[in-house]
Formats: C-alpha cells, structure tokens, sequence
C-alpha cells in the first residue's frame, strides 16, 4: 500500500463557509505526518473527518486502502488512536483510574496494557493525584497514553505537544519516533509551530486558509529553502540598484540600509560582486553565504509577513 491515509479532494463547508478546500493529502505507512497551519487554517477539521466526529461535505478519505464509509467505519476506527480536543477525563479520578475506564469502554484492554502506556508517556502507575491536579503537561501524556493504549496502527494526534515544556517535547517526540520507526506506526500529528513539526516529521502538510498549500518531505522543503548571499555594506539600496544595473541581478532584498540579500547566488562570483562594490565607493564589510530558515518560509508562504 503507497498510502496509509489519502484524501481526496477533500472539502468541508458549514452553513456558508467553506473551511476546507479540495485537500489532497498523502500519507506513507510507517512515518511521521505534520500537518502545519496557523490558528484557524483546518487541522482539526481535517483530524475530525478522517475519525468521522465531522462529516465531509465533499471528497472522499481513505484509510488502510479502505474508502471511510458506513459499512467499512467499524473495520477501520479499532485501527486507530487520537487524541482530538480534550479527551474528556473525568476530573475527580486518577490518571490509571481514568484509562481504566476508557479501557474497559473500548474492550479490548488488558491492565498490563494500561500500565505500559502510563510508563511510555512517563505518568506514575500507582499514583493519588486525580485528573483536577495534573499539570497540563500531564493532561497531554495521560491523553496520548490513552491514544496509544489499544496498540493502534495510525495515531491521529491533535496538537499534542501544545503546553509541553522542553524537555517534554523531546520526551514526547522520541517516543512517537520509536512508535514509528521500532513498532511500524503511522503517526499524523498537528501544529502551528514549524520547529516541532521540523524535528520529528518526515513528511509535511502545510495548510492555509482550509487549502493545502505545500506537500513535501521535510528534507526536500529544507533543500529548496533558499540559499542567499548577504552583503552587509554601507548602503545597501544604492548598492542592489548597482548590482541590478551591472549584472542584472533581480533577485534581491533590502533587508535595511546595512543588509542586502542576494538570492540569485550563480549569476556573479562574490569577489566580483564585492570589488564593484568598493569601486562605486560602498564598504563591504561582510559577505556570508546564508540559507533562509524553514520558520522564514512558512510565514512567507501563509502570509506571516514579507509576502514577495
Ligand atoms: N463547528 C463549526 N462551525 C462553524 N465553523 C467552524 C466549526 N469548527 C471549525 N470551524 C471553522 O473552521 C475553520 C478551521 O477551524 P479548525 O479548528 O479546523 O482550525 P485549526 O487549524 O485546528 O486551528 P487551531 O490551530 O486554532 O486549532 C475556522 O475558521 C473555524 O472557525
Ligand atoms: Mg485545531
């Protein structure tokens, strides 16, 4: 199977507005999805029509080679854990007392199996603390115990290293990485922070505006980042109007009145670029070959700031 999870032209509208717009996504069996997008872009939508807590308007999912529809939804969601919005823990149990319940609700639990996903997401066992006093970083681990604890294939996980403290992060993610690439699991999983996304996806989607903008592997997406030279000099503007008008540079930014960026790196060598400079009397003081971060692009491409 080339795909865990598909979407095809996936849609979503309630009442007038559209939210989700013709998405196509593309999931590998045994990776790490990132579903990325500022507040509002359509994650959650998107998780909830793929767990069938929403109902797609147009388009169609398909999961396992399976088409999400009535009759194959029974076969399909045993197959999958989530964690989408709060879990609804009840607030006067403990943690184990609360995975108990939710255990039993599905069935299929053993203890032994409660057990394990408390000591994966680092929660005590024997423990008196109820729910009411956990910390939100145990919210999270206690929701993701409970996403995992059926031992499912795919975890669809809803922003679940939001409130994590760093060193919970790391945890967290080197968990999901063991779930992935030691036990087989596909993991997709949402935020709108690209440094998260970045360090533990292999794939990316990034969604704007209910449309899915980019889809790339991490590493292609920090490949075609692009490279730059930044020249800091005296004057910066006099300076790309100079190099336009010599080499017929265009791909330039005035970052302000000291730095200059050139993304056209292959047109000029720099030395050249840098002894015009200094004949047209413009100090250079600094020339360094640079690469834009992938935090830089994301805001460029869903409209952050500097749109080009
Ligand atoms: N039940 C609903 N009725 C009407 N509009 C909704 C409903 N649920 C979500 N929306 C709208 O759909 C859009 C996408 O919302 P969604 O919750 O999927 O975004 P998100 O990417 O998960 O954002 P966040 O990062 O804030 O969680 C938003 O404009 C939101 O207001
Ligand atoms: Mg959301």
């Amino acid at each position: 199977m080339e795909y865990l999870v598909k979407t095809n032209g996936l849609t979503k509208k309630y009442e007038t507005q559209t939210v989700i717009k013709n998405v196509n996504l593309h999931v590998k069996p045994g990776t790490i999805y990132g579903l990325l997008g500022r507040n509002g872009a359509g994650k959650t939508t998107i998780m909830k029509m793929m767990l069938g807590l929403t109902k797609i308007t147009e388009g169609s999912i398909t999961l396992f080679g399976k088409s999400l529809c009535d009759g194959n939804k029974r076969k399909i969601y045993p197959r999958i854990g989530s964690i989408i919005e709060a879990p609804g823990f009840y607030p006067n149990l403990t943690g184990t007392e609360n995975l108990k319940i939710f255990s039993m609700l599905r069935g299929t639990v053993s203890r032994d199996e409660v057990k394990k996903a408390l000591e994966i997401v680092g929660l005590p066992y024997k423990d008196k603390k109820l729910y009411s006093n956990y910390s939100l970083g145990m919210k999270q681990r206690l929701g993701i115990a409970n996403a995992i604890m059926h031992d499912p294939e795919l975890l669809i996980l809803d922003e679940p290293i939001n409130g994590l403290d760093p060193i919970g992060i790391v945890e967290i993610r080197e968990f999901l990485e063991k779930l992935c690439k030691e036990r087989g699991k596909t993991i997709i999983i949402s935020s709108h922070i690209l440094s998260e996304i970045d360090l533990i996806a292999d794939d990316i989607g990034i969604i704007n505006n209910g449309y899915l903008i980019e889809e790339s592997s991490v590493q292609k997406l920090r490949d075609k980042n692009q490279k730059y030279i930044l020249f800091r000099v005296s004057d910066s503007s006099r300076a790309s109007m100079l190099i336009e008008q010599k080499f017929g540079i265009k791909q330039y930014k005035v970052e302000d009145e000291a730095i200059l960026k050139v993304y056209q790196t292959n047109i000029v060598e720099t030395n050249i670029i840098n002894r015009f400079l200094m004949e047209n009397e413009i100090d250079v003081f600094e020339t360094r070959i640079c690469n834009d971060s992938l935090e830089d692009y994301f805001k460029k491409i869903t409209g952050g700031e500097g749109i080009a």
